[in-house]
């Protein structure tokens, strides 16, 4: 569950446990070790996991070898209360110390009895070598990766758990960086995202020399097969120009920026603690545009924030008309233990009056998308072809064969495009005429011409 760390995370927690003997199995009946890797983010997610623990609570019981293991963000964030009030619970590990999950479980299968590893910044290091030493991913999409620049957060806008359960914020070497992505890379990965809670803000000292995030895409630009590269998410200030510059300057790296702006009030800014103001904001991305021609923002929102009145959120629709984002992921507020906001707002704006601006906002962001998208009816897109469309998305697909199947691929800008192909195109990087968009996805048709290159 969470954040694309989070994914990372499960597929290195994988490799781990395989690595010890385990197999994955998609049957959960079946599963002798179950792991849940938890987000902490708002309140829904908290209780999907907790009822999800709750189910299993019988089975436990009457199969007493298996293991339930809670790792990740609520982990961290519930601690020993999560072992006290859930004793089928075996394993509670925060995401400071999965490098110890694999024998914190052999632990538990040989002496039945609950273990907890919480953060622990003494232990970094293990964690850096416990990237390191990932193996590259498997599976049904093997050409593409999440590579971590960094840990934590130092932000702490004051509604966000974050910084609380993923620790400080600590840049990764580039050296270790460009390793593993040149593993990666070498073991048939053709697309990397670099990751970070606030991506842009990454600094490593080396040699005497500080260096950003634009040398780290510089120097993973450089790595020969890499066809493509990503990073998210940008945090809207102090935002190196140089990292523009690498994006209209290396043809790999994809034009595409989520940039996070939380709401389009400066009062509601002010009062997340974001440190920048809506101006400053448009001034970015205004820079952005002229810097990078073809690029494309997605965003999110927050809405129902503590004190947000009617005219706050009109700024915010208004915000969302100017920047005409390609998506936005818009969330109620959900009030998190611990944090700023929690201990000092009153959250005040109520629920019904939150799911409303949500709504509204979705149809906004809905309607934009869709009027974005028809722009790109009758142009070339090149794709990365990702794999089978898990929904058949076109009314009648041709009947050309049972070789060619509904697949689904991603343009540098990040829009999702939906075809038929043969089953050998994924993986590869095509081009391809677009016939037919929808808010949400762009359709594409014609014989498909594998580019090699980005
Ligand atoms: N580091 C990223 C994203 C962090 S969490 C960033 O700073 O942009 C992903 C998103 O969840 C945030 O961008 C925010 O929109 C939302 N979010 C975080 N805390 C929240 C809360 N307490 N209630 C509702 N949404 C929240
Ligand atoms: Fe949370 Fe703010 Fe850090 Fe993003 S920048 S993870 S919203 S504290
Ligand atoms: Fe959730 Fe943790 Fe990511 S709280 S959003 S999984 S960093």
């Amino acid at each position: 569950m969470g954040c694309q760390m989070n994914k990372l995370d499960s597929e290195l927690v994988a490799a781990q446990l395989e690595e010890m003997g385990c197999h994955q199995t998609t049957d959960s009946a079946a599963a002798e070790i179950i792991i849940f890797n938890t987000c902490s983010v708002r309140q829904h997610a908290e209780e999907k996991v907790i009822s999800k623990i709750g189910q299993l609570k019988r089975r436990h019981r009457q199969q007493p070898n298996m293991i339930l293991a809670v790792i990740g963000c609520l982990a961290q964030r519930l601690g020993q209360e999560l072992l006290r009030c859930h004793g089928e619970v075996d394993i509670v590990c925060g995401p400071g110390r999965l490098h110890q999950l694999a024998a914190m479980i052999e632990e538990a299968l040989a002496h039945r009895r609950q273990l907890i590893a919480l953060n622990d910044r003494s232990e970094n290091n293990l964690l850096e070598e416990f990237d390191c030493s990932r193996p590259p991913p498997k599976g049904n999409n093997p050409f593409q990766a999440y590579v971590r620049v960094m840990r934590g957060c130092n932000k702490f806008c004051s509604y966000c758990v974050v910084p609380y359960v993923r620790g400080p914020e600590e840049c990764r070497p580039l050296d270790n960086i460009l390793a593993e992505s040149r593993r990666l890379v070498e073991a048939g990965v053709k697309e990397i995202t670099l990751l970070g809670q606030t991506v842009n803000s990454y600094e490593f000292s080396q040699n005497g020399k500080m260096l950003g995030l634009a040398d780290v895409l510089e120097a993973v630009h450089q790595i020969h097969g890499l066809e493509r590269l990503r990073f998210i998410t940008s945090y809207p200030r102090d935002f190196d120009e140089r990292i523009l510059h690498a994006m209209a300057g290396l043809p790999r790296v994809c034009e595409y920026l989520h940039l996070p702006a939380q709401s389009g009030s400066n009062r509601i800014l002010r009062a997340m603690n974001r440190r920048y103001t809506v101006e400053q904001y448009l001034e970015l991305i205004e820079r952005a545009r002229q810097i990078v021609p073809d690029i494309t923002f997605a965003g999110d929102f927050i809405v129902g924030y503590c004190g947000e009145e009617q005219e706050d959120f009109e700024a915010t629709a208004q915000l969302m008309q100017k920047v005409r984002y390609k998506n936005c992921f818009i969330f109620k507020y959900s009030p998190r233990p611990g944090t700023a906001a929690d201990k000092k707002l009153a959250d005040n704006v109520p629920d019904e009056v939150k799911r409303q601006r949500n709504t509204q906002l979705l149809l906004l962001q809905n309607q934009i998308s869709e009027q974005l998208n028809q722009r790109y009816i009758g142009q070339e897109v090149k794709i990365l072809v990702e794999g089978p469309s898990k929904k058949p998305h076109l009314d009648h697909p041709r009947q050309n064969g049972a070789d060619r199947i509904q697949l689904i691929g991603r343009t540098p800008g990040d829009h999702i495009v939906v075809f038929e192909g043969g089953r050998d195109l994924i993986g590869q990087i095509i081009s391809l005429k677009v016939t037919r968009a929808s808010a949400l996805t762009l359709f594409a048709e014609g014989e498909a011409v594998a580019m090699g290159k980005n």
